[in-house]
């Protein structure tokens, strides 16, 4: 059975690392840059574990370099997801992409995102908000700028405040006061963490930056006390099991922890993370959770309910999303 005409909210999704390949190709051959070091021979993303991976996904990003760039990103990835039977969602975007942490430049880039988004909910019909990022081994300060355009930004369409790239650098603790400023600017917070480090980023993520969304948070399988807490504070987890899969964080997806996070009564929500990166899309995620774990409508529709509780968006936004998944085909 083929889940592709299910309505699907999306809550964990990059912007840049939804871009199609061919079209940041294009962009490259556009602006002259040679990038072809990060294609394999038939022009699918090339990497060789996630670090490298993050390399490359500089490198594809450094190709967007004007709100235009951004704008066609958008309404390319957009396009993808709607295809998908994505209804609803949201994605990361990093001011340190798009011009560089300059306030006026950060705003000229969201404006043509948002241009974008509005045309794409014309067209197809999905609804788009933006969760402000900073990228984690660029350092704290780097992230309190970060924080500032979020500030200045906040609004009914970004809505939320996240932290992505590598898990492995720095201390959570750190970015304390840049998620400070973004709560205290009315921003919705979220984290990557427990995806390359074990329970204990998670924990440091709940207690220091107080976000009530993890993006991936898998690892949180190994702590059985975690794991209560998640399940007690209704922690959602944004999980990407395709993702975790082709990046090596687990052998497949029958050994990963996707139905035992589930079953220990954790909220689990489902994304694609970087779909093309990782060869995969929102109804590939559902068919393949399908076939490994026999999961049906009904689960699909749980994973959906939670995602759109966890939302961050307004109760007005929520409910014509719930319309759309009521009508139960796209
Ligand atoms: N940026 C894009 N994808 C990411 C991931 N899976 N983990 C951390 N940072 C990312
Ligand atoms: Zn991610």
């Amino acid at each position: 059975m083929s889940f592709a005409d299910m309505p699907k909210v999306e809550l964990h999704l990059h912007l840049e690392g939804a871009a199609p390949p061919g079209f940041i190709r294009g962009l490259a051959q556009e602006r002259k840059l040679d990038i072809s070091n990060i294609f394999t021979p038939d022009g699918t993303y090339e990497y060789r574990d996630f670090w490298h991976f993050l390399d490359v996904y500089e490198a594809a990003s450094s190709c967007l370099q004007s709100p235009e760039d951004y704008a066609r990103v958008t309404t390319a990835v957009l396009a993808e997801s709607a295809a998908s039977g994505v209804v609803y969602s949201e994605a990361f975007l990093s001011p340190d992409f798009c011009g560089g942490r300059d306030m006026a430049a950060w705003k000229e880039y969201l404006t043509a995102i948002c241009e974008a988004a509005d045309k794409a909910e014309a067209e197809h019909g999905i609804i788009m908000r933006g969760i402000v990022t900073p990228i984690r081994h660029f350092g704290p300060e780097k992230a309190r700028e970060v924080a500032l355009c979020a500030q200045e930004t906040a609004g009914d369409w970004v809505t939320g405040f996240g932290i992505a790239g590598d898990e492995r650098a720095g201390n959570l603790a750190d970015f304390t006061y840049a998620f400070d400023m973004a709560r205290e600017a009315g921003l919705r917070l979220t984290a990557h963490a427990g995806e390359w480090c074990g329970p204990d980023e998670v924990i440091a993520a709940l207690n220091h930056l107080k976000v009530e969304r993890i993006g991936h948070g898998v690892r949180a399988i190994e702590d059985p006390n975690l794991l209560k807490r998640l399940a007690s504070e209704g922690v959602v987890l944004e999980v990407c099991p395709g993702s975790n899969v082709t990046l090596g964080v687990y052998s497949d997806l029958k050994a990963h922890p996707v139905k035992a996070l589930r079953d220990a009564g954790v909220k689990v929500s489902v994304s694609t993370d970087d779909p093309p990166f990782f060869y995969t899309s929102m109804t590939d995620e559902f068919n393949n959770l399908s076939d490994a774990f026999g999961w049906g409508e009904e689960d699909f529709n749980e994973l959906n309910a939670i995602a759109l509780a966890a939302a961050f968006c307004d109760d007005q936004t929520r409910a014509r999303v719930k319309e759309k998944l009521e009508k139960k085909h796209v």
